[in-house]
């Protein structure tokens, strides 16, 4: 989960202050941070760290991670001229220090898989376009419904960014991807299928010869559900807004990720436990299911209630599959 690496001192201590970007491009740093999690919480699975706008920043698009505010673009895209920014992306000339990264990393997990990841072409192009976090996606919805053409060759650009970016990581051994389209949930599901739905399938499409299990995550996404696993994810992400038994309803033959609220990790033990038991429970013993947050971890979240749910997990959900 994103940040589960944040609420640690470990994290604070060796991330140090700059940006995120700098810390990313040192592969010995950035593997190091990659295992913090999985030494705390014993947690089943690593997941890279680094970002969903690396490829953009890295390819000179003028992306940077200002702290407590997230993506920022110092010349957001907005027209057909900005596409002359957008360059193909090559992994190993652009960004050598994320394959370097995945290589140590997995190297030091000793058989523990490290998942790779990519920012999904709607969630990285809001970020492009907005020049910043938005709670509307107004330019971005305008640029899809306005100039939809324009959109759709955007789109495609970052999705064969997400491409390279991900066969490139599996190649240097991630035993899995995620897909993170982390604010797709703006979208209603006949927008979601018309002009976002093609350039995610043409990502999980370009992965499928690689034989890794493919995560599609995506927040306050309900009523996509159904269209994320059908755009070729084997396992879909689920926020705490859809109870997991529903969410398995509406994804027959999908594994699931999901779904503990990371806010309610704040409320009194037993309240956690509680909430940790009934996701399990809803899942009820089938087979396919990956326990998770719903979302990222929050800053002041204490890590000894996240190593409390991560045991819970491994005892109660010993013959979960
Ligand atoms: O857990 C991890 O640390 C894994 C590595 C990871 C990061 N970002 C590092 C990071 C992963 C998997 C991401 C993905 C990411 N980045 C997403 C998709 C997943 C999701 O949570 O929705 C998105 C939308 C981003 C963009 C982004 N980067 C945001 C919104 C922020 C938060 C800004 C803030 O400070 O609140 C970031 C910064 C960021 N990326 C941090 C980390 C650990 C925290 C701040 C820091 O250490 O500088």
């Amino acid at each position: 989960m994103r940040q589960a690496g944040r609420s640690l001192p470990e994290y604070r201590a060796l991330r140090g202050e700059g940006s995120i970007l700098d810390a990313i491009q040192d592969p010995g740093l950035s593997a190091e941070i990659t295992l913090q999690p999985v030494r705390r919480y014993g947690v089943d699975a690593a997941i890279l760290f680094s970002d969903i706008v690396v490829p953009a920043a890295a390819i000179g698009f003028g992306v940077d991670v200002t702290p407590g505010i997230g993506p920022v673009v110092a010349e957001p895209f907005r027209s057909a001229d900005d596409l002359r920014r957008l360059r193909p992306f090559e992994p190993e000339v652009d960004a050598p220090y994320v394959a370097e990264t995945v290589r140590l990393a997995v190297k030091e997990l000793d058989g523990t898989p490290l998942i790779g990841f990519a920012g999904a072409p709607f969630t990285v192009a809001s970020y492009l376009i907005e020049g910043r976090p938005s709670r509307t996606y107004g330019r971005t919805k305008a640029m899809m419904h306005g100039a939809p053409d324009l959109w759709r060759t955007l789109l495609d650009r970052l999705a064969d960014m997400a491409i390279t970016s991900l066969l490139s990581q599996v190649e240097a051994g991630a035993s899995a991807i995620q897909l993170f389209d982390s604010w797709a949930g703006a979208l209603s599901p006949d927008v979601y299928e018309d002009l976002v739905m093609p350039a995610s399938a043409k990502v999980f499409a370009a992965l499928e010869a690689t034989g890794v299990p493919r995560i599609h995550f995506g927040v306050g996404t309900g009523e996509l559900l159904a269209l994320m696993g059908a755009a070729g994810a084997d396992v879909v992400g689920v926020d705490w807004r859809v109870p997991l038994d529903v969410a398995r309803d509406r994804l027959p033959g999908k594994a699931v990720q999901g779904n503990l609220d990371p806010a309610v990790c704040l409320a009194p033990w037993e309240v956690v436990a509680e909430r940790t038991r009934d996701v399990l429970r809803r899942n009820g013993g089938r087979p396919g299911h990956i326990f998770n947050l719903g979302h990222g971890v929050l800053p002041e979240l204490d890590p000894e209630v996240l190593k409390a749910v991560v045991d819970l997990v491994h005892e109660e959900g010993r013959c979960d599959g």
